[in-house]
């Protein structure tokens, strides 16, 4: 069985957030799990030059897009064992960022069919199952079944469509459907695609891939409510059957406390954690202080992420004998915020607007406790890493959140971090409050530390369950 992995983001290539963590991490244990999995992506200018030198040219081909005929050119790398393939325009993929651009509805279109076109010409036979994520590849499916159904090399190709966030989807004016898609009004991909007034990329990949999933299995209930389901709710019922979620996991390799060179000393060594956490103060410009519990935030800085939650509580949070670092970018409100707080608050706030890996890990081993006050989160893989170098997360039970920690009982010793169910500043006041206490009861604590830390978050579990999807979706008709 073979598996293409079309995906916008794959760490080391290019990653702004969570999707890329996958992208980069999913592939390689798929294949150590026995299955043939390859991944192809668009050739972005960011790609780091070292990993550029290292692709091989496959071919030239034509894109066609509606009435435009686009050149590209395929290319090729290995990576640990993992065989890439990058679809190649420099007038889409050549700029400084991977989204944010006025046609990105363009540039993904493009990026799906080409990869439908690209199959023509990959080393391997074809692929058995395209397995897409997000609205940047959820034309897939509809284009498959659009314009390549009377194509006999195509037949049998089956699809996959996960979810990793159903906010995004990809919304463009229907004018574009014959301009862009090349599509009829009436033919089945269009009204696939149809959506109130508009055409929705990912409504389309929902209702035409033959299975779909998200990333953990309460996200896939949620998104079937209207809380949730950002207006796709119904589609999403609708396809309930063919619906699974799987929880992420992380690289265990990258994410490791035993030789993370992010670290000044690793797990086991004793004092381990002590040595991180005075380190990292220093760095911070925090006062260096063993006792004092230091809750991190490590996030892209948007609204998903809760932070609104923390503003009219900062002060009284910051009042308690407790420190606070923000590592992220993001939206500027969330930027004005933390800095105002930084500045009222010197030495027990330290607040960086970077997107910064090694500080993410050096702030990992030295945190006691990671914040996650998300009002959504299909997965979330900051609580996983944090976890395994000792860092407590303290999350809103929400989606995947909800599906990997457990709120930690004192008096059973359970659990594996602490937990609060309400969108509501003071309970997540009251959490931290909890949190802190518990700190304080340095047997408590270190137990604490101790079940999070044995909390198995690898992606052997849950690539084998990808890996009976995939056997599952085969033998369906
Ligand atoms: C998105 C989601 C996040 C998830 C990630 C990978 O970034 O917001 O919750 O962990 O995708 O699936």
């Amino acid at each position: 069985m073979k598996v293409l992995f079309a995906v916008a983001e794959a760490d080391p290539f290019a990653k702004t957030g969570g999707l890329g963590d996958v992208g980069g991490s999913l592939p390689l244990a798929v294949n150590q799990g026995g299955c043939l999995m390859t991944v192809i992506m668009p050739k972005y200018k960011k790609i780091p030059a070292s990993l550029q030198e290292s692709m091989v040219h496959i071919a030239d081909f034509t894109v066609n897009l509606g009435w435009r005929k686009q050149g590209s050119v395929l290319w090729a790398t290995e990576y640990q064992g993992v065989s890439y393939y990058f679809i190649d325009n420099e007038y889409y993929f050549y700029r400084d960022d991977i989204y944010g651009y006025d046609d990105d509805k363009e540039r993904f279109a493009f990026f799906s069919q080409g990869v439908l076109e690209s199959i023509l010409y990959l080393k391997d036979d074809k692929p058995d199952i395209l397995h897409c994520n997000d609205w940047h590849t959820a034309l897939i499916p509809v284009m498959l079944r659009e314009h390549y159904r009377d194509n006999s090399f195509y037949r049998g190709i089956k699809t996959l469509l996960t979810v990793h966030n159903i906010k995004h989807q990809g919304i463009f004016s229907k004018e574009l459907l014959g301009d862009l898609l090349g599509m009829r009004e009436d033919s089945l991909g269009a009204r696939s695609l149809k959506f109130q007034n508009a055409i929705n990329f990912f409504k389309g990949g929902l209702l035409t891939a033959d299975v779909i999933s998200t990333v953990s299995p309460s996200y896939a209930r949620e998104i079937m409510q209207p809380e949730y389901g950002e207006g796709l709710e119904d589609i999403i019922k609708k396809r309930k059957d063919s619906l699974s979620g799987i929880l992420n996991g992380i690289d265990y390799n990258k994410y490791n406390p035993y030789t993370d060179p992010a670290l000044t000393a690793h797990y086991p060594s004793p004092g381990w954690k002590k040595k991180n956490k005075e380190e990292l103060q220093r760095y911070l410009k925090l006062t260096v202080e063993e006792g004092v519990p230091l809750f991190a935030i490590v996030s892209r800085l948007v609204d998903q992420k809760g932070l609104d939650l923390l503003e009219p509580i900062m002060d009284e949070i910051l009042s308690l004998d407790l420190q606070m670092v923000v590592l992220g970018t993001g939206e500027k409100k969330y930027e004005e915020m933390f800095h105002h707080f930084a500045c009222k608050y010197p030495s027990k706030l330290a607040a960086m607007f970077i997107f910064h890996e090694e500080l993410a890990r050096k702030i990992y081993g030295g945190a006691d406790l990671l914040l996650m006050p998300s009002c959504f989160e299909p997965c979330g893989l900051a609580q996983m890493m944090a976890m395994r170098y000792g860092t407590i997360p303290l999350v809103r039970e929400t989606g995947g959140l909800k599906d990997s920690i457990i709120p930690f009982d004192p008096d059973t010793g359970f659990g594996n971090g602490f937990t609060f169910k309400s969108y509501k500043p003071e309970e997540l006041l009251s959490a931290m409050k909890k949190a802190v206490t518990i700190y304080r009861d340095q047997k408590a604590w270190t137990h604490l530390q101790e079940r999070a830390m044995e909390t198995d978050f690898s992606w052997a579990k849950s690539a084998q369950k990808y890996i009976d999807l995939y056997q599952d979706i085969m033998r369906r008709e």
